[in-house]
């Protein structure tokens, strides 16, 4: 795959719809039901334009920031998503190399298929590991000891997977594991050699940190999507989990998933140190809110005692650059670092975090910046009904020409 020619998310997006089956390109990339909040998530940015401020020196700029005390190169953390090897045989490990090339917090997601350790083995770079509140709390506490002894900064937690989204286009292709293909899937895979030349050199696909309990489950053990849907999620859990780990785990706690300004409080109010503003890449609740559309209030709401992120849909450093500017910390990415893995492993992830990254530079120099800090909602012009004041810049207001940075 020649990586010079991507140059955007939607170069890597093709690559990798013509890498992988067709099963698990769908598998990826859809989302619930009739996908209106996957498509929302992707137009709501252009709701929002720029109000650029130009003669300032932004000659000297950086990217870099820090996520709940950690100090990383990048704005963007990789989301996270479970599987990685149905896509390429270095999985999780190439994911994890690439986002430490690129400088960028990595959240290893509980359903991964390489272990823990091996992906916290496979880079030095800053990670964190998802969990959920899932039904037994001895598989929640075995995982987060495991976190302690790797050295994860972070758990985060993502709570709006009750139950699982109705993801039509994985019920048409008959995604599942174990992976017992149809003659149709044979048919589709044979069509994709690449694909098929790797997976052909592949273990076994599994949930790697449930390996053990697989084997005390038998054959609807836990490393199987049976044993994942119908025994670990569990839709009567509340609150009261969050206030269970907060007590513990002694490292940061991120809460992934909420979408309103109560529920946010609330994570706070529990001790978390950090919120995403999230619809599941639209995977969920189809209806739900754009994520971009939910910050401004979120952000409001709980000031300055936890950082919020976002992710759902984005796709370039526009985009970033709007979350930063209306308040988020960072961003984290899906889909679009699942492509760079399909085009080319952990090569791939690195190029399309990059991408972003560099996109976000050039916006911070486009509308008249030079540090992420420096953003704020004067630099946006937001539609009047999402209701939030967005001062215009000022222009009859100069800036004194003594002054070191007229950003303020
Ligand atoms: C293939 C795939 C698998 C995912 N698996 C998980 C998961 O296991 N846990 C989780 O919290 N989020 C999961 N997500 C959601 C992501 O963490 C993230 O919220 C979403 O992908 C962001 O949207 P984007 O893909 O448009 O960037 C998954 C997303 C995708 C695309």
């Amino acid at each position: 795959m020649n990586l010079s020619r991507c140059y955007t998310i939607a170069d890597l997006q093709r690559s990798a719809k013509r890498t992988l089956p067709k099963m698990i390109f769908d598998f990826i990339e859809g989302g619930a039901e009739e996908e209106a909040t996957l498509r929302r998530n992707r137009s709501v940015f252009s709701e929002i334009t720029f109000q650029p401020q130009y003669l300032r020196d932004v000659s000297n700029r950086s990217v870099s920031t820090t996520i709940v005390g950690t100090r990383v190169g990048s704005p963007l953390i990789v989301a996270p998503t479970g599987l990685h090897r149905i896509i390429h045989p270095d999985g999780e490990l190439a994911v994890a190399r690439g986002a430490a090339e690129a400088g960028a917090l990595m959240i290893a997601g509980g359903f991964s298929s390489y272990t823990l350790e091996e992906i916290a083995g496979a880079s030095s770079g800053p990670l964190w590991l998802q969990i959920a509140p899932w039904r037994d709390r001895d598989v929640v506490m075995g995982l987060v000891e495991r976190a302690h002894r790797a050295g994860v900064l972070a758990l985060c937690l993502t709570v709006d997977t009750p139950v699982v989204g109705l993801r039509e286009r994985d019920l048409r292709s008959g995604v599942k594991l174990p992976l017992e293909p149809t003659p149709t899937q044979v048919f589709d895979a044979l069509r994709h050699p690449r694909w098929l030349a790797r997976w052909l050199g592949a273990r076994d696909l599994e949930f790697a940190n449930f390996r053990s309990l697989r084997r005390a489950g038998g054959e609807r053990g836990a490393g199987s999507m049976a044993h994942v849907t119908h025994d670990l999620i569990d839709p009567s859990k509340t609150w009261e989990e969050v206030r269970w780990l907060r007590n513990v785990w002694r490292g940061s706690l991120v809460i992934k998933g909420l979408l309103r300004t109560d529920d946010a409080r609330r994570a706070v109010d529990e001790g978390a140190d950090g919120i995403v503003v999230s619809n599941h890449g639209g995977r969920q609740l189809d209806g739900a809110p754009p994520t971009l559309e939910m910050l401004p209030s979120i952000v409001d709401s709980v000031g300055d005692s936890v950082e919020v992120f976002l992710d759902s849909g984005v796709r370039r450093g526009t985009d970033v650059v709007k979350a930063i500017a209306l308040g988020a910390r960072a961003c984290l990415v899906g889909r679009p670092f699942l492509y760079g893995l399909a085009a080319a492993g952990q090569a791939g992830v690195t190029h399309s975090l990059s991408i972003i990254s560099n996109e976000v530079d050039r916006v911070l120099a486009l509308v008249g910046v030079s540090r992420l800090d420096q953003l704020d909602r004067s630099l946006l012009r937001v539609p009047s009904e999402w209701g939030i004041t967005s001062s215009p810049v000022s222009t009859d207001t100069p800036v004194p020409e003594h002054a070191e940075e007229g950003f303020d």
